[in-house]
């Protein structure tokens, strides 16, 4: 008997919850409090052995091959589960491409054959986790950033926003930054130094204050940057890491564009979309997710950029918002999405609105989440 089969007798009963990022998958069972495993999106391309990102397909065809081997892999290998007759929850982001939904489905249901497949807004999820109904979430994962406020249950799609500030933005900036001071990182390979750009900035950065980000920006200042510190490379070789990259690794976050857009602006843009009366209820319920949040110092810099630009004659409407307040979900940031579709999936909602094999075999197509679950998550 494989392994898998006696395993699954214990997870019988249990919802399989995935949440595919563009750069870390999460996986679990539902009413677990935390997943099982976190693995990169990627899989190894059989006839090229070449480690590809999910996200990185050329047409239809090609995605459905890369996602047949990574779901094998997430079932097989990390689950240790079989599909078959078993409802998914998935966990989609708002600006998740059509065919990506559509193409996932069929893999699930014509060569997995999974029981039932629910898909769930990620930024309505998350807000499960706190047992709210009204909060403004703001998810920084690995490609963007992305503010959706929800009120009353109801996500209020006309009022979001969305930049191009994720942990990629970060990367290609620490490639910069890491140039001027290590001449031998042109020799370095891509798919290596991704992998060394992000070691660097989860171990070596963290987020510091405007103030001094200011001073260490001037050339006249004489304020000194944190020590530096030396990367190992390889044995052999080691990078310099400066104390100034150290520092100012995260102020691209907090550098207004042209536009006066940049994390903190960009969350109060999305308040003042909404009705007047959500707007303070709005401030003080913010939700952060997604992994680049969880970089030291993030959330205390955020909130006083946020005080700061409440200053600013720009937001001057906002009068009535005197106080900013995070939350603080019982679960990392990197996993919060996936914790609350986790909830979701305990619940009944999974047998009432999970689109079932037949179903599917039958419309052949995924219906739109919000029309399935504007029903129950008002209910909530
Ligand atoms: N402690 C930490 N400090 C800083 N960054 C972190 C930390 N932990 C994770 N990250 C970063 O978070 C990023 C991944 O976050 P997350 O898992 O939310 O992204 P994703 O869901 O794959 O992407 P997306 O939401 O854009 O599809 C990675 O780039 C990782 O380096
Ligand atoms: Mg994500």
């Amino acid at each position: 008997m494989p392994i898998y089969e006696g395993y699954g007798t214990i997870t019988d009963k249990l919802t399989f919850i995935i949440d595919i990022g563009a750069a870390y998958t999460k996986i679990g069972f539902s009413a677990e409090f935390a997943p099982r495993a976190i693995v990169a999106s990627e899989v190894r391309c059989k006839n090229t052995n070449q480690v590809r990102n999910i996200y990185d397909y050329k047409d239809k065809e090609d995605l459905y091959d890369l996602l047949v081997e990574f779901i094998h892999l997430l079932y097989f290998k990390y689950a240790l589960i079989s599909p078959k007759d078993r409802a998914v929850v998935i966990v989609e982001s708002l600006l998740c491409p059509t065919l990506f939904r559509e193409t996932l489905a069929k893999v699930l249901f014509y060569h997995y054959e999974v029981a039932s497949l629910l898909v769930v807004p990620s930024h309505l999820v998350s807000l499960a986790t706190l047992a709210i109904d009204t909060g403004l979430v703001l998810d920084i994962g690995y490609t963007e950033a992305v503010a959706i406020p929800i009120c009353h249950g109801s996500p209020v799609l006309h009022a979001w926003q969305a930049l191009p500030l994720g942990s990629q933005a970060i990367h290609s900036h620490v490639k910069t930054l890491l140039s001027a001071d290590n001449t031998g990182i042109q020799n370095i390979s891509e798919s290596v130094l991704e992998d060394i750009k992000e070691d660097i900035k989860v171990r070596c950065c963290f987020v510091t204050k405007r103030e001094r980000a200011e001073k260490l920006r001037s050339v006249s200042s004489d304020i000194a940057p944190c020590p530096s510190v030396v990367y190992p490379l390889g044995g052999t070789k080691s990078l310099n890491v400066s104390g100034k990259l150290r520092e100012m690794m995260y102020e691209i976050f907090f550098d207004e564009d042209l536009d006066h857009l940049c994390i903190s602006t960009m969350i109060l843009n999305v308040i003042a979309s909404v009705d007047v009366e959500s707007r303070t209820l709005l401030a003080e319920n913010i939700v952060l997710i997604g992994g680049t949040c969880m970089a030291p110092g993030f959330k205390a810099r955020l909130k006083a950029e946020l005080y700061r630009q409440l200053k600013n004659e720009r937001y001057s409407k906002f009068k009535n918002i005197k106080t900013i307040k995070f939350h603080t979900p019982p679960a990392k940031e990197n996993y919060t999405a996936w914790l609350g579709a986790a909830i979701y999936g305990a619940t009944e909602i999974v047998s009432m609105k999970a689109l079932s094999k037949d179903q599917y075999f039958k419309e052949k197509r995924l219906p739109d989440w919000w029309s399935n679950l504007k029903d129950v998550v008002r209910s909530i």
